[in-house]
């Protein structure tokens, strides 16, 4: 694409390039170079434009863009598509399933019903987070019983290799400094006639550079710029992000065998529990149905079940959100 040339070309050149120059090592019009540098200006980058002297680029952009992510992750152009906006990036992929490739990565910097567990909306202000969502179908599907858990250890990666030391509350959300700065869901279509999954969503939205939250959500939430105290690259994190996930899910996939499976999935659960949230504080689980469980937060055990050490012993529950059980009529930390 010659918006891309023109982008390298800009790139690599401290000084104005001129638009003639440009047209002719291009073999196009000046005209069609200036379309390319509005389009440039359109997708985010800062790009002076001065009479007699022509283009320099002044800023990479900051906006969430294609050929910014494509240059940093390994994807192919037509498993990438980015928004401006979206209602949600999950909620788009479901709609759209049939017609795009497996490991379609969909991202957008703004939701304007962005989604989380329990019917909950996730908070997903423009130009500020990352919200993005990868299709899993056909054979490069994981097997999902691992996919949040593996999904989040990804995200807590990515943190980690930025210097922060992110803790994962058991199953989908990560906290910095006890507050929560990623979400993630997991949805699926289930195939009644085969058991399996016909496919899979793998949504996650990251807080990164909110300098401030909503009232209600300002305790408990929290960005990698106000734990960070600097913002950060969209583009890069967004590559970072989705190379890591590919990384961590190819452990999922159904080729191989059974006991590299099994192995894959006890690093998987290691890794985890290493990260867990309040581990060995004693918690209060509202498991499913209501039913409220106190105990000290083990972990969770080789199914991916979280495990409390009750008074009557140790119990494992499938489903359920935990908090410190010291107040519970604190917010959720
Ligand atoms: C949660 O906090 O319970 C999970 C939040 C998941 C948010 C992500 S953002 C990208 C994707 N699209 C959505 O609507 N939700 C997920």
């Amino acid at each position: 694409m010659s918006k891309e040339k023109v982008l390298n070309r800009l790139r690599n050149s401290k000084d104005f390039i001129s638009g003639q120059t440009l047209a002719d090592q291009l073999g196009v019009s000046r005209n069609t170079i200036w379309k390319y540098v509005k389009a440039l200006i359109d997708d985010g980058y800062k790009i002076n434009s001065v009479t007699n002297r022509g283009y320099r680029i002044e800023e990479i952009t900051q906006q969430l863009n294609e050929t910014e992510i494509l240059r940093k992750a390994r994807l192919l152009p037509e498993q990438l598509k980015v928004f401006k906006s979206l209602s949600s990036t999950n909620d788009w992929i479901k709609e759209h399933q049939e017609e795009l490739v497996p490991g379609t990565v969909v991202i957008t910097s703004h939701q304007t019903s962005g989604r989380g567990r329990q019917g909950r909306s996730f908070h997903s202000p423009p130009n500020q987070g990352i919200y993005l969502s990868v299709l899993y179908k056909g054979d490069l599907t994981p097997r999902f019983d691992f996919v949040t858990i593996t999904a989040a250890l990804a995200v807590a990666t990515v943190l980690e290799e930025l210097g922060f030391s992110p803790a994962i509350k058991w199953v989908n959300d990560i906290y910095i400094n006890k507050q929560k700065v990623c979400g993630i869901l997991t949805e699926g279509e289930l195939e009644l006639e085969t058991g399996q999954m016909k496919y899979l969503v793998l949504g996650i939205g990251i807080n990164v550079n909110n300098e401030s939250f909503p009232a209600e959500l300002s305790k408990v939430a929290t960005s990698l710029r106000l734990a960070g105290g600097h913002p950060l690259d969209l583009n890069e994190l967004a590559a970072k992000l989705i190379s890591e996930i590919s990384q961590w899910m190819s452990l999922l996939l159904p080729q191989g065998n059974n006991q590299d499976y099994t192995q894959a999935v006890d690093e998987i659960i290691k890794a985890f529990n290493q990260r867990l949230y309040l581990k060995g504080e004693i918690v209060t689980l509202i498991a499913g149905s209501g039913l409220r469980v106190t105990g000290e937060l083990i972990g969770t055990d080789e199914k991916g079940h979280i495990l409390l050490d009750t008074q009557d012993g140790l119990h494992s529950f499938p489903y359920g959100e935990y908090r410190l059980s010291v107040d519970p009529s604190l917010p959720s930390t």
